[in-house]
């Protein structure tokens, strides 16, 4: 049976002192996580992670994104060993920021999700088309493609260690939710591909989220759908008041 998810990216926001604040109230959030059986997570930005990590309860901490490559000569860029010393869950691989503004593809993601998977780490697999891919009907299209190629190679003992977030690029930040009827219909079609790369009984353990202008009042009708199992949350998941009304609303 899965659990309901919530997992706030935090992208270029929160500095330590808005941390801090939220911290503050980690405890309430956990608490009530547990009282629903709800798995919470927060991705911040790296240099939240540590103060998150030693404050995290019974909380995920995840990265928003780690280097294709274990070390080298990468300016700027952090590694899976890296995030891992600091007892990070996972991290986030292929957003679509990352996608658009630095130029990461499915194989760069196929990459990161092996490393992650072999150091026990979970991958929280971003896909999601255009408006444009939208608009043009090429929605299963679009996601085939990122399933296929972010996923090969990922081996069936390994799959349900991956947690998959359909996160419309049109839908994010841009208060544009995809309905509710849309989220399940992508979600149900990535279960359904994700059964035909392995097995009935494998795609019904993989955790399969919804991310887009989630707020805490819409929540609850994304999460009443089969195959929406939780929510990947931006803008609404900052402050830890809109991260426990979320949580309430589940
Ligand atoms: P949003 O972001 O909730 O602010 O739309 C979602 C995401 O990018 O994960």
């Amino acid at each position: 049976m899965r659990k309901k998810v919530l997992i706030g990216n935090w992208k270029m926001n929160n500095t330590l002192a808005e941390t801090n604040n939220f911290i503050l109230k980690i405890p309430e959030i956990c608490s009530l996580a547990q009282k629903k059986d709800v798995l919470v997570g927060i991705a911040p930005s790296y240099l939240s992670l540590e103060l998150l990590v030693n404050n995290k309860d019974t909380m995920k901490v995840y990265a928003q994104e780690v280097s294709k490559h274990n070390f080298g000569a990468f300016t700027g860029d952090i590694s899976i060993p890296m995030i891992k010393d600091f007892k990070i869950d996972g991290s986030l691989v292929g957003h679509s920021e990352r996608r658009a503004y630095h130029l990461e593809n499915d194989k760069d993601c196929n990459i990161k999700i092996k490393e992650l998977l072999k150091e026990g780490l979970t991958p929280i697999y971003c896909i999601g088309e255009t408006l444009k891919e939208f608009k043009a009907n090429k929605v299963n299209e679009v996601i085939s493609k990122q399933l296929e190629e972010g996923l090969k190679d990922v081996s069936i003992s390994d799959i349900d260690n991956v947690i998959i977030a359909y996160e419309p690029v049109w839908s994010i930040g841009t208060g544009e939710n995809a309905s509710c009827e849309i989220a399940e219909k992508v979600c149900s079609f990535i279960r359904s591909i994700l059964e035909k790369l392995y097995s009935k009984e494998v795609a019904e353990k993989v955790y399969i989220l919804y991310g887009g202008s989630v707020k805490p009042n819409n929540i609850h009708a994304y999460l009443l759908e089969k195959d929406v199992d939780g929510a990947l949350v931006g803008g609404a998941s900052l402050k830890a008041d809109s991260f426990l009304a979320l949580l309430e609303n589940i």
